[in-house]
């Protein structure tokens, strides 16, 4: 029997595409690891999915079936050298540092600190708030950094889109998602094959162009405190800064606005809100719930590059295999902010091995500050009103009005 919180979120993950909740409930059965015709491998093994995660001499990510293959044919060329190999190897390098937990507070304070605490403010004022378009707002505000673009580089970018910023000062963050939604949205039907027929890749190409547009001026001009500028003192050339900023946009958008409203959600279908209001210092678990629960990098896909054996099953090169996140970190139970660390599942929302996000510390520290604003008065919050986006390739709320209650 599913729970409220559950229910939810398998409507949620249904209106974003239909056949989702029933491939990942199945999935579960994919242990440790099981071919499904036409597919490939399916894996919902922690264990066998950190095996393959490891191993770079047998599986790419930038072949067809994994999201470096479509990455290329999205963002550029320069993905392939740039993420596998020395080249990747030398790319990650440089980036440690990129996200330090000091450096993505300091960020997060710089680019949402003043919504964040006017968020509270309006809650506080007993106004309603719709959470998921606060989300959208919050990471468009959080691209825009990553990308080098000022609110009035967004609105002169996207001025012939027939969207205008007019007086609303949040226009140009909506305006700026909705185009890197668009961007990942182009993903949808690749589960089968990641290639991307040339309508798909010019509109792509386009977007990308636009996005990317402010990256050179900011490159130089940027100081430390941006992650464009500090991409540069970490001696990253322009042209990877670039790259790696799209990147980032496209793997950092619509994850973690759905991360956003799906954690205000469960906390309040579980009841777990009281129990963190009642104990603050538990706001590490919930974020670590809200990503295992949710798991919004729901399946990550992998090519076999040299024949090898898995689990005592014969993987050829040339197939695919997809590692599913969602399935794998799910069955450790329904969402729970009382729930142990568990070394199995760890950061498995994140990927792992090589690949393991690099903005993991980054929305560590978005979700938390995030979760701050809305228990910094002390009070839980009721939802007054609830819609499912539809048709996205990273499912997510619409709507999500919610209200203090007593
Ligand atoms: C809740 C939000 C997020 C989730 C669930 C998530 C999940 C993931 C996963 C599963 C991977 C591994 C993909 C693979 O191995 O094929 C990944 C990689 C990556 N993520 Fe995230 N991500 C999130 C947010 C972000 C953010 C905010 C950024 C940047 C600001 C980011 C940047 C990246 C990059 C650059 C990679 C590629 C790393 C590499 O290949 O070396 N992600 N992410």
């Amino acid at each position: 029997m599913f729970d409220a919180a559950t229910r939810h979120e398998l409507t949620l993950l249904a209106a974003g595409q239909p056949w989702l909740p029933a491939v990942l409930l199945a999935g579960r059965a994919a242990t440790p690891i099981r071919k499904v015709p036409k597919l490939g491998w399916f894996v919902a093994d922690p264990l066998v999915a950190r095996q393959i995660y490891n191993d770079s001499t047998h599986f790419s990510i930038v072949s067809e079936g994994a999201a470096g293959h479509w990455w290329a044919q999205v963002i550029g060329d320069w993905v392939e050298p740039l993420f596998e190999g020395a080249g990747h190897t030398e790319l990650r390098a440089k980036t440690r540092d990129l996200f330090t937990a000091a450096h993505t507070d300091a960020l997060v304070d710089g680019v949402l600190g003043a919504a964040l605490k006017q968020l509270t403010e309006d809650l506080a004022a007993g106004k309603t708030v719709d959470i998921a378009e606060r989300a959208r707002v919050l990471v468009g505000r959080s691209v825009s950094d990553l990308v080098g673009m000022a609110p009035e580089d967004i609105s002169a970018t996207f001025a012939g889109e027939g969207r205008n910023s007019g007086d609303d000062p949040d226009e140009p963050f909506r305006i700026l998602f909705e185009h890197v939604e668009e961007l990942v949205n182009l993903a949808m039907g690749t589960m089968a094959s990641t290639t991307l027929d040339p309508v798909a890749v010019d509109r792509a190409r386009t977007l990308v162009g636009k996005l990317s547009s402010s990256v050179p001026a900011a490159y130089a001009r940027a100081d430390g405190s941006t992650t464009l500028g500090r991409c540069r003192e970490l001696g990253l050339a322009q042209d990877h800064a670039s790259g790696l900023a799209m990147l980032m946009a496209v793997a950092g958008t619509d994850t973690l606005a759905s991360a956003m409203s799906r954690m205000v959600a469960l906390l309040h279908d579980s009841g777990d809100q009281r129990a963190l209001l009642a104990a603050p210092e538990r706001t590490p678990d919930a974020v670590r719930e809200t990503l295992r629960v949710t798991s919004p990098a729901y399946l990550v896909g992998r090519s076999v590059t040299a024949d090898v054996e898995i689990a005592g099953r014969q993987l050829i090169a040339g197939e695919h295999v997809k590692i599913l996140t969602w399935s794998i970190n799910n069955a450790a139970g329904n969402f729970s902010i009382h729930r142990d660390y568990n070394p199995e599942t760890r950061q498995l929302w994140f990927g792992g091995g090589r690949h393991l996000c690099l903005g993991a510390q980054l929305v560590h520290s978005e979700l938390t500050a995030l979760l701050e604003a809305l228990t910094a008065n002390g009070r839980p919050w009721e939802i007054v009103e609830r819609h499912y986006r539809r048709k996205v390739f990273i499912p997510t709320y619409e709507t999500l009005r919610i209200r203090l209650t007593d």
